[in-house]
């Protein structure tokens, strides 16, 4: 057998690994300065204003960050369940530099104000064709390394991380269909509130594939890993699989409620949410019951901690989100703190604390070391970033709750009770509370970084090799 045929392709999971825990910074220090911002006005400088930089927090976190670490753990997860090389080093290696090109080109468009004006979907159509060129390479390189698989069973998480390739595909494309004008400026393909109901189709689920299914493939291979115990329930799993994107797809409405959108299409959307429950708690439940019998290696180990963690958040976040799909639930909390609580517990708690204890488990790994630089300072990182988001959520739940009841209270002529800036004065220490919640999570970022680069030194890149025992996983 030739080398290349011999062992697994660890180099670009390395290079999507590395970028992402420095794209996770980056991102997540433009969002402590956009949480600044909104503390201190005067923070607000030149075109670096909140309105440019907020779209490049969300897309720096989750297509730079999100992105690498789903990528990069795909491609170790697909080559290790399958006994397989992944399939065309070269094509792996574009879809590595065409992803890195296509977040430069973010972070360079988005401070200028080039944008469609779509929320994550901002990119203009010239990035929107290289994002779609380099995502179909992404999913010749992930199913071509499915087809050529060594064993015949298809491991569940390749399952979440299959499905979410193919809507994220298909998500983009449609929604991102447009007239182009000059090569900095295009018109959406659709109008009106039609153009509402395909953004919001797109919204949800980018949430539901990008920001769910893609870590629940994490999930799926990474907790069993790390607890040395098979997946609670293989069957839960299944129905758990097909539950989740068979539900998802039809949940897009409760993102416009009380619009122009026809009431029954909201009606739908807010029943398909609700029913979104069973399936994320199943999910959840399948992760943490997985620990059953090994709950004692949580207290010392910090990627178990991570991980589990994470699973409380989804939780947390999965039953939050049905509610305020609730119409009268969605009347308090739209357009407040709350859904930045909601948004945060899901973004911070399950989907960067699921993608640090991956990394923690990869790192060591890939750079051919028995394990991390320093544990200690992963359990450190694991309390200043639970601590961070507790404060963070917390925050913005008061915040949003007193916004809500704020705005809708009125006198006994009618009138309302407070002016909007009356609400605004009320949110500043709940804006700064956040923002201290948002500096110990980066905080604890940058300690992974030194862990990270200390592991790395002298560390070995060799590639390990392809071990074969038919039918079983790696
Ligand atoms: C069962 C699962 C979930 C349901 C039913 C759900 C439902 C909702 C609802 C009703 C809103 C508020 C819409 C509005 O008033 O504008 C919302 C916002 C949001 N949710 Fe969730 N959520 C779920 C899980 C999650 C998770 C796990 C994440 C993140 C990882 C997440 C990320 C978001 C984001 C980013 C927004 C803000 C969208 C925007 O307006 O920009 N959600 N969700
Ligand atoms: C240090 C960590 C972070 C801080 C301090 C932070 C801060 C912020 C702030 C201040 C906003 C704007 C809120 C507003 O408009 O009032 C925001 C929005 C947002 N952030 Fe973060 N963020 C962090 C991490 C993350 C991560 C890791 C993700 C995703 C994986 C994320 C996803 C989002 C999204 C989707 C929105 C838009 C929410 C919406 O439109 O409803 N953030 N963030």
């Amino acid at each position: 057998m030739s080398e290349t045929q011999s062992t697994y392709n660890y180099k670009v999971v390395r290079q999507f690994t590395v970028m992402a825990v420095i794209w996770g910074i980056v991102g997540m220090l433009v969002g402590v300065i956009i949480a600044a911002q909104l503390v201190w006005p005067e923070l607000n400088i030149g075109f670096l204003h909140f309105g440019r930089l907020r779209p490049l927090h969300t897309n720096a976190v989750i297509f730079a960050f999100g992105g690498c670490a789903l990528m990069g753990s795909s491609y170790y997860v697909v080559q290790r369940t399958s006994h397989v090389r992944l399939f065309c080093d070269k094509l792996a290696s574009f879809t590595f530099w065409g992803w890195q090109l296509v977040i430069l080109l973010a972070a360079i468009t988005l401070p200028l104000g080039i944008t469609q004006g779509k929320e994550y979907a901002e990119l203009e159509w010239p990035i929107d064709l290289l994002i779609a060129v380099v995502w179909v390479s992404y999913a010749i390189v992930f199913f071509g390394t499915i087809v050529k698989r060594k064993v015949s069973h298809i491991y569940v998480a390749n399952w979440f991380y299959g499905s979410f390739i193919l809507a994220v595909a298909l998500l983009h494309i449609v929604n991102s269909a447009a007239i182009p004008v000059t090569m900095t400026k295009s018109y959406s393909a659709y109008a009106g509130v039609q153009d509402a109901m395909i953004q919001w189709w797109y919204g949800h689920n980018a949430v539901g594939f990008f920001l769910t299914a893609g870590f629940l493939g994490m999930m799926y291979y990474f907790v069993p890993k790390q607890a040395g115990r098979p997946v609670y329930s293989y069957r839960l799993s299944v129905v758990h699989f097909w539950a989740l994107i068979f539900t998802y797809m039809w949940a897009g409405p409760h993102h416009l409620h009380y619009t122009a959108l026809p009431d029954w299409t909201q009606s739908v959307g807010m029943v398909f949410s609700l029913i979104l429950l069973a399936p994320s708690w199943g999910g959840m439940i399948n992760g943490i019951m997985t620990l059953s019998g090994a709950w004692h290696k949580l207290r010392d180990d910090p990627i178990l901690k991570f991980l589990i963690t994470s699973l409380s958040f989804y939780g947390m976040s999965t039953f939050e989100g049905p509610m305020m799909s609730i119409k009268t639930v969605n009347a308090l909390s739209h357009y407040t703190d709350w859904t930045i609580g909601h948004v945060h517990s899901g973004a911070l708690g399950w989907v960067a604390m699921v993608s640090i204890g991956t990394i923690y488990y990869l790192l060591p790994r890939l750079f051919g070391k028995s394990e991390m630089y320093s544990i200690k300072l992963m359990t450190v990182h694991f309390w200043v970033a639970t601590i961070g988001v507790v404060l963070y959520i917390a925050s913005m739940w008061i915040a949003g709750v007193m916004q809500g009841l704020m705005w809708r209270s009125v006198n006994a002529d009618g009138t309302l009770a407070y002016s909007f800036v009356e609400s605004v004065k009320v949110s500043y220490p709940f804006w700064g509370i956040r923002f201290i919640g948002g500096v110990l999570f980066l905080a604890g970022m940058l300690i992974m970084a030194y862990n990270m680069f200390k592991t790395m030194a002298g560390g070995s890149t060799e590639d390990a090799p392809v071990l074969l025992p038919a039918g079983q996983h790696a």
